[in-house]
């Protein structure tokens, strides 16, 4: 005999919860299932463990998809402040780090915590370490069959999320269930994900890992004003990770270093007030020494400032300004904070992230084609479209 519910949400991570407790509230049973061993593994480890949980200026053009007006509706609905309103009302200490990026004082603890109490008093039932077998549907009621035994529902919500860190429990499983019901689903990739650099550049850049710059990462007429940093692999740090989610494989990067600084203008008061002191110990006064060596070597730009060629000056204010450089790959799901693509926005409701051709079927979070930038919109992703589906599943 099976079990019987209103809603089964699959996936216990942050959309999956916040749709349970929006549900729960409505009156619906609500079981959620999940085969770790512990609810929002990703939140509690997100944001260095203090969980970037909102960005106060979360808004549709910090999110990609193949329809970038889906997400609008959701994110209306259930904005920054509201998840805001939830934190403060269970009295979890918060900060304003960067560019509107709230964290967690203390620990992204508190958000599961909260979440957990928040499903508590929604009547929501949580079940883990259960894998999940076959999901059937007759048409009208779906049937999850799980390791202990099946469930039967009138609402499914799949919030199994996407395909980043396999080593946490990350699966393909909602591309998988999309199929079966015959939904399509958008190319996937890995977003928000350190690039590689190819062996020569690598060995070029020796003595470079662990520098950190201030730039404008551009990738067509994307660009992203933030640190970037030298890796043993290649190069990480915000910068390059937002810009990583619109590029693709064997595609050029730009870098403009240190944007504030007036290079042209800082290198002719060198020349014209010491001539004899070396283009490095300009550039060092800017940007960290190792960067200032790799670039003047790089160049072949040896001896004093005075004594060097008008072009090969020029060919350096070039390199900071315009730093083109064409990553092989980059790092991929194993570290990767998303996936891009998902479950086709065009066969959901954006009202509902319901199923059109499918009743009682519901894709929330990041399964579905929606993604944010890095610094708290992700998560935001994930509130709002659960507390969308927790309306109506
Ligand atoms: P999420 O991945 O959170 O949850 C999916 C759940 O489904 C998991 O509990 C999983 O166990 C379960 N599941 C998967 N497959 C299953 C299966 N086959 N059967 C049963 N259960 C299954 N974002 C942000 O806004 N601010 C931040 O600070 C960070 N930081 C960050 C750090 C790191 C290291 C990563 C990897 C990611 C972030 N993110 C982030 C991104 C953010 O964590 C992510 O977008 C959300 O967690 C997505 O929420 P979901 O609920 O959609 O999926």
């Amino acid at each position: 005999m099976a079990e019987r519910r209103d809603v089964v949400i699959i996936g216990a991570g942050a959309a999956g919860m916040m749709c349970a407790i929006e549900a729960g509230r409505r009156g619906r049973r609500v079981l959620v299932v999940d085969h770790a061993r512990a609810p929002g593994e990703k939140i509690r480890i997100s944001g260095g463990g203090r969980c970037n949980f909102t960005n106060i200026h979360a808004g549709p053009k910090n999110f990609l998809s193949a329809n970038p007006h889906f997400c609008k509706s959701a994110l209306a609905r259930y904005t920054p402040r509201d998840f805001l309103d939830l934190v403060e009302r269970h009295r979890i200490p918060w900060h304003e780090k960067t560019l509107g990026q709230l964290f967690c004082d203390n620990s992204a603890k508190d958000i599961i915590a909260m979440l957990l109490a928040e499903m508590n008093a929604a009547d929501a039932e949580l079940r883990l370490s259960t894998p999940i077998g076959a999901i059937e549907h007759d048409g009208r009621a779906f049937r999850v069959v799980t390791d202990a035994g099946t469930v039967e529902a009138s609402s499914l919500v799949i919030a199994t999320g996407g395909k980043s860190i396999p080593k946490m429990g990350a699966t393909a499983f909602a591309y998988r269930i999309a199929e079966q019901f015959g939904l399509a689903v958008t190319e996937t990739r890995a977003g928000l994900v350190p690039l590689t650099l190819d062996p020569a550049t690598l060995a070029a850049h020796e003595g470079l890992p662990g520098v950190a710059v201030d730039v404008i990462a551009r990738h067509g007429k994307t660009e992203f004003r933030e640190a970037a940093l030298f890796t043993h692999r290649g190069l990480s740090g915000p910068a390059i990770l937002q810009i990583s989610s619109y590029w693709r494989e064997g595609e050029e990067i730009a870098l403009t270093l240190c944007p504030d600084v007036d290079f042209a203008a800082v290198v002719a008061a060198a020349r014209r007030e010491n001539g004899r002191q070396a283009m490095q110990t300009v550039l060092a006064e800017h940007m960290p020494k190792k960067l200032a060596q790799l670039l003047v070597a790089e160049l072949g730009i040896d001896g004093p400032l005075a004594e060097q060629p008008g072009r090969r000056i020029d060919a350096l204010l070039q390199r900071l300004r315009d730093w083109r450089l064409r990553p092989p790959g980059s790092e991929g799901y194993r570290t990767a904070e998303v996936t891009l693509g998902g479950v086709d926005t065009a066969a959901l409701d954006s009202r509902s992230m319901a199923a059109k051709a499918v009743p009682g079927l519901y894709f929330i979070g990041e399964a579905v084609d929606v993604t944010g930038w890095l610094g708290g919109y992700n998560f935001q992703w994930a509130w709002a479209s659960g507390h969308a589906a927790g309306g109506y599943a």
